[in-house]
């Protein structure tokens, strides 16, 4: 039986009741918080940063999972860590070095991710995917919440999954924006192991009810 990891996307929580909403989480069946850190640099948006992570860390009690939407993003490794990020997922398309980068997170005792836009193909990680704990595919472009889901995700998701098995990798794999009832499972036969939810949870009128649901939906 597999059971999917659900992450929720804390950037569709309301920001006025943040405590209320990480509190909601907690007593979810949720897995992980997903966590979007956005420059206005690499995406065009800014979301919010590190006092803000502060405060989540304080009331999370599950695993948190930052996802790093900025350009140079070694130079806050070491921040993220000590803000108690427990998985950090860099942009591949952000990274000149990316090995070293990957080795630089691991060094800081956090798992290391990798997340990928929707133009950027899987083969690319054919070199480094012994190297990653966890590749997050964007099934929408970067940088808001609330967008539509993008169907070739399924293929990369099978595309990645094969690449992980050839290589003896045990890579995780997470599908990241548009998530609702509607791909949650096909995903996860696809091979999507994790899947993070923003809108599709903060907006529903029963989010803990929602989550159960998503969960029951991929326990495959
Ligand atoms: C998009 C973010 C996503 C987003 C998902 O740039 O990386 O994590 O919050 O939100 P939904 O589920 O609303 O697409
Ligand atoms: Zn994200």
């Amino acid at each position: 039986m597999k059971n999917t990891i659900i992450a929720p996307s804390v950037l569709a929580a309301d920001f006025g009741n943040l405590q209320r909403d990480i509190e909601m989480i907690n007593a979810s069946e949720a897995d992980w918080f997903h966590i979007d850190i956005m420059d206005g640099i690499f995406v065009p948006n800014i979301s919010y940063g590190m006092p803000v992570l502060e405060a989540i860390s304080k009331h999370a009690k599950k695993t948190i999972d930052v996802h790093l939407m900025i350009i140079d993003p070694d130079r806050y490794i070491k921040t993220f860590a000590e803000l108690g990020a427990n998985i950090l997922s860099v942009h591949y398309e952000a990274c000149t070095h990316l090995h070293r980068t990957l080795q630089a997170i691991k060094a800081e005792g956090m798992k290391a991710g990798v997340a990928i836009n929707p133009h950027t193909n899987i083969d690319l990680l054919e070199d480094t995917i012994n190297d990653i704990d966890l590749v997050c595919i964007m099934s929408v472009n970067p940088g808001f919440g609330g967008q539509s889901f993008i169907e070739n995700t399924y293929t990369k998701v099978r595309k990645l999954k094969d690449l992980i098995i050839r290589k003896g990798a045990s890579t995780i794999i997470e599908v990241d924006g548009g998530v609702t009832n509607q791909n949650a499972k096909q995903l996860v036969e696809a091979g999507a192991d994790a899947l993070v939810a923003g809108s599709y949870v903060f907006k529903a009128t029963d989010p803990i009810a929602t989550i159960a649901d998503l969960k029951k939906l991929t326990t495959i």
